[in-house]
């Protein structure tokens, strides 16, 4: 799939000095889901508002589907949709008139059907005539998504849609993620939630301190996920993996007192029981084995300490 998004050597340093993202190239490809996984303070705010033209780059450029959003910000904006991470409804608006509302400012013709369907798909079509004030934490974040559609663009940002929200509704917002993707719309979001991000993602990335970490497919984060690390402490040490067990791309360690035995959960035969019996016919007898998995949250948060 071709990028609809492409940010090139982003670089934003704010007013009081402080440089909030370093030298940021990002492709977002048309249609898929990419989650941004970051800390506190990452930039991952910084970096969706200066993509959608609200924040202005210290450097570096940001084009959606062609158009520059700096110089040709009338055409780039209307074609994103952003759900912002606070809250900022006009209080005593009825729901459906914020969402009529957005849609004019984006110079879109009144359609009233396309704002009934988006009031219905995020569940708010009883709540139409409410003050947003009257509305819950959950339902107020489902208006602001609602207020991002209104305009149907291509490509839609969250910026952690699911901070402060109950189970249900992170699965009802999942849904209609997942929904609206089918529908061809590309989605970024921005979240604290690994497993949110392991549910819905498409690909994950990690910021920290205003640099992108690491971009990848989740499906093959997911693999190495699954791999797991036997260890296997020896009676005695060996100086070299003996040759009959060469087929197992054994590591020594610990001065040949231990080998590791790296192994993917997700295939159908790991090889263990036929490492045991080969480790027998070799001679080497076994004092104890430990195993480990790498998880998702151990890369993320390796990959967010180091350099720290
Ligand atoms: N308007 C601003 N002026 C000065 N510094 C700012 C401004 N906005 C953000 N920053 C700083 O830039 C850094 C990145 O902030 P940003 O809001 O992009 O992080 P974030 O990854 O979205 O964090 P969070 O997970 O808390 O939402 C922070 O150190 C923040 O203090
Ligand atoms: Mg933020």
């Amino acid at each position: 799939m071709p990028d609809i998004v492409s940010v090139r050597d982003l670089d934003k340093t704010y007013a009081g000095g402080f440089r909030a993202l370093k030298s940021v190239s990002l492709g977002i490809r048309q249609g898929e889901i990419l989650a941004l996984l970051g800390p506190n303070g990452a930039g991952k705010t910084t970096l969706i508002s200066t993509i959608c033209g609200i924040t202005t780059p210290t450097s570096g450029s940001v084009e959606v589907a062609g158009h520059d959003v700096v110089r040709d910000y009338r055409a780039a904006r209307q074609l994103i949709g952003l759900v912002p991470q606070e809250i900022n409804l006009e209080p005593f608006e009825k729901v459906i008139n914020t969402v009529r509302f957005s849609r004019g400012l984006f110079g879109r013709r009144r359609d009233d059907a396309h704002v009934e369907s988006v009031l219905r798909q995020l569940s708010l079509w009883d709540k139409r005539d409410s003050k947003t004030v009257e509305l819950s934490g959950g339902m107020k974040r489902r208006v602001l998504i609602a207020k991002a559609l209104a305009h149907e663009p291509r490509v839609l940002f969250l910026d952690e849609p699911t901070a402060g929200v109950d189970v249900d509704f992170r699965r009802d917002m999942w849904e209609t993620v997942r929904r609206l993707q089918a529908d061809g719309v590309t989605i970024i979001l921005t979240t604290h939630y690994i497993e949110e991000a392991e549910a819905i993602a498409d690909r994950i990335g990690v910021i920290a301190r205003g640099e992108i970490l690491l971009v990848e497919e989740k499906d093959s984060l997911m693999r190495r996920l699954g791999r797991k690390e036997m260890r296997l402490d020896l009676h005695e040490p060996i100086a070299a993996v003996p040759d009959s067990l060469s087929g197992y791309k054994l590591q020594r360690s610990d001065e040949g007192g231990a080998l590791i035995y790296t192994y993917d959960t997700s295939a159908e035969r790991t090889g263990i029981a036929r490492l045991f019996s080969d480790l027998t016919a070799a001679g080497l007898r076994l004092r104890d084995v430990q195993t480990s998995q790498s998880s998702l949250e151990e890369i993320f948060v390796d990959l967010v300490r180091d350099g720290q």
